[in-house]
């Protein structure tokens, strides 16, 4: 897969991982990168961070994965692209018995798996028309295995990494390549709260566009997710009792 020349499509691009991505589709030779955002009022703000010789190329999106109006303007806007990375997603740091409701359960199937798919079908037949090109799926380590601090999460990315196999079958006709990257913990917003080493998200970023251009369907770059790999394919079992220790606060 090349990235150079390519026209992307970048969800949740305003900060985080997603702000990483553009910056890395830009340094590879992107002809063109539509960035994603609900509130596309702060691009020019947001764009300043974005190499100055290449900020031209990025064109804003207003874009809420959930809200199926706004996706078909991005769909309307956005006929050229070849390349779809589905990064915009959130996490709340509940249980799956300790939260009190299911109220965040509910809104991370929503983002993550639903609001995931309904881009990806939207985008298929764009992708079909231009040659095929490219998906990926933000996936994360949680998505193997749950960490219970993270349980309604951790729960929403196993789906949303059984998503991205189905899809990757569905669309092999149309001659699309879908890549899931897997990182463990990266400095972001959505993870400040959590206690661990994490990597910078242009690290993600940067793995993720070289491993497509190797052809690695299935990405870990960050040190965590390489050695969350390797005690995943070891040993599952032994990995589930390890992450158990990660409890929810009303629990521990
Ligand atoms: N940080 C980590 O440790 C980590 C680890 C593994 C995987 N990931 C995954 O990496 C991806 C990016 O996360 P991040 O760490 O960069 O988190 P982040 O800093 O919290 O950024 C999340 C991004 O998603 C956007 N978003 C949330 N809900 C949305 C919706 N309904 N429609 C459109 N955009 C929406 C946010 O937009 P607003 O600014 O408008 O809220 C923001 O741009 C996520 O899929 C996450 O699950 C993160």
């Amino acid at each position: 897969m090349k990235i150079r020349d390519s026209i992307a499509f970048v969800t949740g691009s305003n900060r985080g991982i997603g702000k990483s991505y553009v910056t890395a589709l830009l340094n590879h030779g992107a002809k063109k990168v539509y960035a994603g955002m609900r509130d596309v009022g702060a691009f020019s703000t947001i764009a300043a961070d974005w190499p100055e010789e290449h900020r031209g190329k990025v064109e804003p999106v207003a874009l809420d994965i959930t809200h199926e109006e706004q996706i078909q303007s991005a769909v309307a806007q956005a006929g050229d692209v070849d390349l779809l990375i589905n990064n915009a997603g959130i996490a709340h740091f509940t249980g799956l018995i300790s939260a009190g409701n299911l109220e965040s359960a509910r809104q991370e199937m929503e983002v993550n798996y639903f609001g995931t798919l309904r881009i990806t079908r939207a985008f298929a037949p764009v992708l079909k028309k231009n040659g095929g090109g490219a998906l990926v799926n933000v996936l994360t380590v949680a998505s193997l295995g749950n960490f219970p601090v993270l349980g309604s999460y951790s729960a929403s990315k196993a789906a949303l990494h059984s998503q991205t196999q189905g899809v990757r079958a569905e669309l092999a006709a149309q001659g699309t390549r879908v890549f899931g990257v897997f990182p463990g913990p990266i400095e972001t917003d959505m993870a400040k709260d959590f206690d661990m080493e994490k990597s910078p998200p242009d690290d993600i970023a940067e793995g993720t566009l070289k491993a497509m251009e190797r052809g690695e369907e299935d990405i870990f770059i960050d040190p965590m997710a390489v050695q969350f790999r390797k005690d995943y394919f070891d040993d599952p079992k032994a990995l589930e009792k390890q992450l158990s220790e990660f409890l929810p606060v009303a629990h521990s």
